[in-house]
């Protein structure tokens, strides 16, 4: 199977704390990989060196194509899941998903956007995802914020993606 990700030699440290030595891997088309460590262990560091989002002090990573296409749901944690992107331009993709999620939204105005509660942002924030059809998914810790329904949903859906993931999860029955 051709490779569409690989990273070389990475190396990653924030001031005295290494947290990442020497890491390489391959990841081939269609893979699904699952992250898993303690909290603190470089997990989130990884992927955002793989999203070019955080620079490594050595190391690479190579992706086939160059402009492979990346859907990438951040960790909450991280910030407030703010929904940064403008809905009208997905439309009807994204409302169908929503739905499927069990989201119901009548209205997309500023106003009723801004007091969605945190699981119906990430709802919403991967009905985007799933809208854009990446060929690659990033997911850091999906299934914190989610119902029941949310979490079958995005096991079917996984199920069925054609292309490689990393999702980095502390839940087991995820
Ligand atoms: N920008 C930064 N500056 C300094 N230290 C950082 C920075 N980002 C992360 N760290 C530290 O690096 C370590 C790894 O953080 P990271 O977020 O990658 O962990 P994680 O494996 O995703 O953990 P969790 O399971 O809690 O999400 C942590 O100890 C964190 O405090
Ligand atoms: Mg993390």
């Amino acid at each position: 199977m051709t490779t569409v990700i690989q990273g070389k030699g990475l190396q990653k440290s924030f001031g005295e704390r290494e947290i990442l030595k020497d890491v390489s891997f391959d990841i081939r088309q269609g893979e699904k990989i699952g992250l898993v460590g303690w909290n603190g262990a470089g997990k989130t560091t990884l992927v955002k060196i793989l999203l070019n989002k955080i620079e490594p002090d050595k190391g690479s990573v190579t992706m086939w194509p160059p402009d492979l296409s990346l859907g990438y749901l951040p960790q909450s944690t991280d910030y407030s899941l703010s929904i940064d992107f403008e809905l009208s331009e997905y439309g009807e993709k994204l409302m169908e998903t929503s739905k499927l999620l069990g989201l119901q939204i009548e209205r997309w105005d500023e106003e009723d956007l801004a007091h969605l509660s945190g699981g119906e942002r990430l709802k919403l924030y991967l009905a985007k995802i799933w809208a854009n059809a990446p060929e690659f998914l990033i997911l850091d810790e999906p299934t914190n914020h989610l119902d029941m329904q949310g979490v079958n949903w995005l096991i079917e859906e996984v199920n069925d993606y054609a292309g490689a993931s990393i999702i980095i999860s502390h839940d087991r029955y995820f």
